[in-house]
């Protein structure tokens, strides 16, 4: 998983601004992301994180800078991203409650314009690859939180795109489900999709991630591996190292401070 000099860029973005109300939440953004990489922005609430993700996914339009896939220029070409760019958000909607995982499975693979022979068998290999065979016959209002997770995933995958974004996949999931998502993302970068994912839960950011950005105001404040972050918060311990959590605060702390 881990980058190596040989793997294609798969996305590169460069001074990326967008503005609400003229007031700036993505301040020039610049980074890439590899093939079979993960990478994981994190930062307080209002940091910017959503909207990053949706401009990447073509949901909105960015005020300037450019995003390039596979080294083409594609900067607010709605449709493009939407084609190229798999996006889950998550949450409790976006399913029709009274079909089953696969009827719903069908009707969103039709719209995104599979051929339609194709599409059982794709089915099934998401199913597979989320590990939501044995349930899919059940009617989505009777998953349980984790159950619907793996079903926003599993929408994700079958477009077949070469980026997927997560916005906080284990939200609301408890620790056992958590594991197996995290498994499970590890497992599509493993096949090569480039992987960006925002969480809060910096266990899981520190035991998925290539590479960590600290998303503070719209600014990306720290970037790197897990032992860059841990280094630059400067936390340390005499019989452990610090985790992430421990040097994620150092570093607000520090960033604050920067700011008072
Ligand atoms: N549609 C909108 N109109 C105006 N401002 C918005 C809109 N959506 C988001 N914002 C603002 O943009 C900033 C970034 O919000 P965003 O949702 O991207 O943050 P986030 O990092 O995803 O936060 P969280 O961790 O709470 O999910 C915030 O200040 C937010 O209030
Ligand atoms: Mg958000």
């Amino acid at each position: 998983m881990s980058q190596q000099a040989s793997q294609e860029t798969i996305l590169e973005v460069r001074d990326l601004v967008k503005e609400y109300n003229r007031k700036k939440v993505l301040k020039k953004l610049s980074f890439e992301i590899h093939e079979g990489e993960i990478l994981s922005f994190i930062g307080p609430n209002g940091a910017g994180k959503t909207t990053l993700l949706k401009i990447l996914s073509g949901f909105l339009t960015s005020d300037s800078g450019a995003v390039y896939i596979s080294q083409k220029e594609v900067t607010n070409q709605l449709d493009l991203l939407n084609k190229k760019v798999s996006t889950v958000f998550g949450g409790g909607n976006g399913f029709y409650k009274n079909a089953s995982v696969v009827e719903n499975l069908f009707f969103f693979a039709s719209l995104m314009g599979l051929r339609r022979h194709t599409i059982p068998e794709k089915i099934k290999h998401v199913l597979k690859q989320v590990e939501l065979t044995e349930h899919q016959d059940k009617k989505v209002g009777h998953l349980s939180m984790g159950m619907l997770q793996r079903l926003h995933i599993a929408r994700g995958l079958l477009k077949d795109s070469p980026i997927l974004l997560l916005d906080e996949p284990t939200n609301g999931v408890d620790a056992e489900i958590s594991h197996s998502l995290r498994k499970i993302i590890k497992n599509i970068a493993q096949h090569g999709t480039a992987v960006i994912l925002t969480s809060h839960i910096l266990q899981e950011v520190s035991d998925l991630s290539d590479q960590i950005f600290l998303l503070y105001h719209g600014e990306i404040m720290f970037s790197g591996d897990l032992s860059h972050i841990i280094a630059a918060s400067g936390v340390a311990y005499i019989d452990r190292p610090a985790t992430l959590e421990e040097s994620y605060l150092g570093l607000l702390a520090k960033i604050g401070g920067n700011h008072a």
